[in-house]
């Protein structure tokens, strides 16, 4: 067990383990992720040339996977493109490319966007600041440049030029004029008649012209700032009709649909100079940038002039280069396809790895849990082992135990069966000789007692018969339907005359008269005259006993109740148990009978519970089903019940009852005994017995509890106390321990008479201060012999202290509370022996007792009255005095407390015979 915690704090840095290295797996893909956000911001999106431009930086994109890239669409308006930057950095950008619509109006919103420190990209199109990262595009003005020297140096003759220029105010514009200009300026056959502005768009560039269509026929060269002007221009000239001798130049020289390349070849333009986007380039640097690696800030594209001349082979190379582009993003497709692929599969090995990792741990543990299993389980079956070897003893221990309760009531039963026919035999000439009027007469106290306890006898050998039979051999009932109400009416009848003797009040009710019960009328009897007897046995005098049947539901109840000595609730906890006996019951509570009560009513399906508070009373509530539902055919007899035979049958539960012989008191006419005893017995038989055996010796007091023992002892100060150990109330031990601590009792001999023989009971008998424990049954003379001599002894005791208290010595007999309250006793009088004013008032305030206690007390130990002991002590001290001292016998008349020499002399002679001058003279004699 002590491994548990250390077992799971393993487990728990496993898995703390296995979590790292998820997250480990999990960050090795997020190291590949790139955060970066581009912002590209369009002045317009529409046309080709910006489409071209798009298309290459998604390409250039494209092997860069990690990043955003967030592209806005001004459509030629400067407002909306300062509104779509500011919310771009608003979003949050990395990098921001930008192709200003013009240059003026968009220069703040670049310059706060650099000033943020997000790194600045313009292409093609510039600002008018020099605060951007980055510029990517072709020389404006040297292709404005190109452009007139080929004007130039391709027409012979003079040469009328209109220039049809971009949007006014935006680099490109204002640059490829000013390189025009220059370009045509060396030739003096050239001139410029007329320049408009087409903004870049060709519907604008036609209105433009449709402006100054009257000017047209005399121009025979046209600059358009890009190929769409260019072609408007055509478009114009065809519809006016004017155009056929017009060299017409562009700028973009586009490839694909639409494109200045195919107008070239197409000859609805003479040349267009190339004007590359730098879309892939400007992604590049931005990567460059972003990834602090090294960049140009300046990136100017190179230009050509493309004409019928080179445009063929630049279709051409423009065409392989689609094709090695498409080439490219196939193969993109496939790496994003391998990609895909190469992830899955990562993902997979990922989960295998982890799989793998939790199999291991997950074997781990389990071997490791069933390593600690096994220890476990092995500790376990020890343990098992040794509850199972210790059950099995116990098994063996209770079977033996079993074995040997069945063979004491196996012997307890045969002995009972062999006591009955001698019982049998005791009680049938008994009852003849109490039918015998002259044999009662003679011994009629005698013959009662003994027929009495024949009859306790024969119930108790009886009870332990049917308690034999019940419990061990299982003997069932053979109960019949009968009126269980009549049947209890019956019983309690029986035990009237019983009651009335002790004039208790028996009654009798029933909530309903005929209660047809299906009972065992040989048994439940039984249960009943117990019940009732033990009502009757332990009640007061003129006490309650309560008999009462209510019929309830499916069930019947009786309830016995008494108004008398009640137990405690040790007592009751036992009352029903076999052979248990309640410390206040009399020794005619065996026990048994409770016990075969409970049997019978049990093996009738019944129950039997008891309330009971001490002094107060006790009551028995029996149970009984009504119907024969619960009976077995063997539980069930055909024959009718029949209790005609229940007077008999009670009698021995009711012989013991207290008979009306009064306790013996002493006689007042009689002549007084010397010596009395007290005699405590709970057992009236007993009592009488023992009352009537000591009458003739001594004067007999007798009671049969320990609480009037006490009171008795206290009010008679008997010579000596006879009592039993088990007595109602105070135990005879209790008694024994009060009175010997009592200065008033405690000389007085006890004799403590039980049945209980153990020697610790007789050691606890002695050490409850009783001067002798004799065991019943006792043989009479010799107990008559134990009190003699106990009195004599204490008459010895009495001679010693009255002989001479000169001596000093004390015999070791006496009880230490008697030595003490014989040398206070005498040493006061000692003190007192010249005082002639000395009384026993003095004494009895000195030592604290009343007078008549003192008396008692003095006559019992010293034999003698207090006055005499006193008169004898003086004339002791007399003698000394006359015998040893030179004193006149006046002078001793006064030193012994006589305060006349005339009457010590009197008193004196009386005592020796002799005057006390005639003893000084002779003192021998
Ligand atoms: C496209 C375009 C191109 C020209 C460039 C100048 O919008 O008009 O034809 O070369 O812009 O910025």
């Amino acid at each position: 067990m002590g491994c548990k915690p250390n077992y799971i704090a393993r487990v728990k840095k496993i898995l703390l383990l296995v979590v790292t290295g998820c997250a480990l797996v999990a960050c090795k893909h997020d190291k590949i992720k790139s955060t970066y956000t581009i912002g590209f911001s369009q002045c317009v999106g529409s046309d080709l040339w910006r489409r071209t431009m798009l298309e290459e930086m998604k390409t250039e994109l494209s092997l860069h996977p990690g990043a955003t890239f967030i592209y806005t669409d001004a459509q030629n308006s400067s407002a909306k493109q300062i509104a779509q930057v500011r919310n771009m950095l608003r979003q949050g950008i990395d990098l921001l490319v930008i192709s200003p619509n013009e240059a003026q109006p968009l220069t703040p919103v670049v310059e706060e966007a650099y000033n943020k420190g997000i790194p600045v990209i313009i292409i093609d199109r510039k600002t008018s600041s020099p605060l951007y990262t980055a510029y990517v595009g072709a020389d404006n003005y040297e292709l404005g440049k190109m452009a007139g020297e080929y004007i130039g140096s391709t027409i012979k003759g003079p040469v009328s030029i209109l220039e049809v220029m971009g949007l006014p105010g935006s680099s490109p514009a204002i640059e490829r004029d000013r390189g025009f200009n220059d370009g045509i300026r060396k030739f003096s056959n050239i001139h410029v008649i007329s320049k408009v502005y087409g903004d870049w768009l060709k519907p604008n560039a036609e209105k433009q012209l449709y402006r100054i269509k009257d000017k047209l026929p005399l121009v025979n060269a046209v600059f358009a700032h890009n190929d769409v002007m260019a072609s408007g221009v055509r478009d114009i000239f065809s519809q006016l009709n004017i155009g056929h001798q017009v060299k017409i130049v562009g700028v973009d020289a586009l490839p694909g649909t639409g494109g200045g390349l195919g107008m070239v070849s197409d000859k609805i333009i003479d040349a267009s100079v190339l004007y590359p986007t730098g879309g892939k380039e400007a992604m590049s640097t931005a990567f460059r940038i972003l990834n602090k690696e090294p960049f140009s800030r300046e990136n100017i594209l190179q230009s050509l002039v493309i004409d019928s001349s080179n445009v063929q082979l630049m279709k051409m190379q423009w065409a392989r280069i689609n094709n090695q582009q498409k080439d490219i993003e196939k193969q993109q497709v496939l790496i994003k396809e391998q990609q895909g692929i190469y992830d899955s599969q990562q993902t997979v090995l990922d989960v295998i790895v982890i799989t793998l990792v939790l199999a291991i741990i997950l074997g781990g543990l389990a071997f490791y849990s069933l390593t600690e299993n096994r220890k476990i389980n092995k500790s376990l079956a020890a343990k098992n082992d040794e509850i199972l070897s210790q059950r099995n003893q116990l098994i063996v221990m209770s079977e033996k135990a079993e074995a040997a309760t069945e063979a004491k009531l196996n012997f307890f039963t045969n002995v009972s069966h062999e006591f009955r026919t001698p019982l049998t035999l005791i009680l049938s000439p008994l009852q003849d000789m109490m039918n015998n009027e002259k044999l009662l007469a003679l011994g009629g106290k005698d013959i009662r007692i003994i027929y009495q306890n024949s009859h306790r006898l024969l119930r108790l050998v009886n009870q332990l018969i049917d308690y034999r039979k019940i419990e061990y051999d299982k003997q069932s009932i053979k109960a019949s339907a009968n009126n269980i109400v009549a049947f209890i009416r019956d019983i309690v009848d029986n035990f009237r005359p019983h009651a009335q003797k002790q004039q208790i009040h028996l009654s009798i009710s029933s909530n309903v008269n005929d209660i047809k019960c299906w009972f065992d009328v040989n048994m439940l009897d039984k249960v009943f005259f117990n019940l009732i007897a033990n009502a009757i046995k332990f009640n007061n005098e003129k006490g309650k006993v309560r008999v009462n049947i209510v019929k309830r539901n499916d069930e019947v109840v009786i309830e016995v109740e008494d108004t008398g000595v009640g137990m405690n609730p040790e007592e009751l906890n036992l009352v029903f148990d076999q052979f248990y006996q309640a410390a206040h019951m009399p020794s005619n509570g065996s026990g048994i009978g409770l016990s075969l009560s409970r049997e019978i009513v049990n093996a009738h399906h019944g129950s039997v519970q008891v309330q009971s508070e001490k002094w107060k009373g006790s009551k028995f509530t029996v149970v009984l089903p009504l119907g024969d539902d619960h009976l077995s055919a063997d539980e069930k007899t055909t024959e009718p019940g029949n209790w005609a035979n229940l007077s008999k049958r009670s009698e021995i539960y009711s012989s013991d009852l207290k008979s009306s012989v009064a306790l013996t008191q002493p006689d007042l006419l009689s002549s007084p005994k010397e010596f009395s005893i007290l005699i405590v017995e709970d057992n009236q038989d007993l009592l009488h017995y023992l009352a009537a055996k000591f009458d003739e010796y001594f004067e007999v007091y007798t009671t049969d509890n320990g609480h009037d023992a006490i009171t008795q002892a206290y009010e008679h100060v008997p010579d000596l106390i006879l009592s039993d150990i088990v007595l109602p109330g105070i135990s005879g031990k209790a008694v024994s321990e009060k009175l010997k601590s009592d200065l008033r009792t405690s000389h007085i001999p006890i004799i403590l008479l039980t049945a209980q023989g153990s020697v610790e009971q007789q050691i606890s008998g002695i050490d409850a201060m009783a001067d002798i424990y004799i065991t019943k049954p006792f043989n009479f003379d010799y107990l008559l012999a134990n009190v003699k001599n106990l009195i004599k002894n204490r008459r010895i005791l009495k001679d010693h202290f009255t002989s001479d208290i000169s001596t000093g010595e004390r015999t070791s007999v006496a009880k230490s509370i008697d030595k003490k309250f014989i040398n206070d006793f005498a040493g006061i009088v000692e003190q007192n022996l010249s005082n002639d004013k000395f009384s026993v008032d003095d004494i009895c305030k000195l030592i604290g007792i009343s007078r008549i206690q003192l008396y008692r007390k003095v006559k019992a130990l010293l034999g003698c009255s207090i006055t005499d002991y006193i008169l004898s002590r003086r004339l002791k001290k007399a003698q000394y005095l006359l015998q040893n001292e030179n004193f006149s016998i006046a002078e001793i008349t006064y030193q012994v407390g006589f305060s006349n020499p005339n009457y010590f002399a009197t008193v004196f002679k009386a005592k020796y015979g002799c005057t006390p001058t005639e003893f000084k003279r002779n003192p021998v004699a």
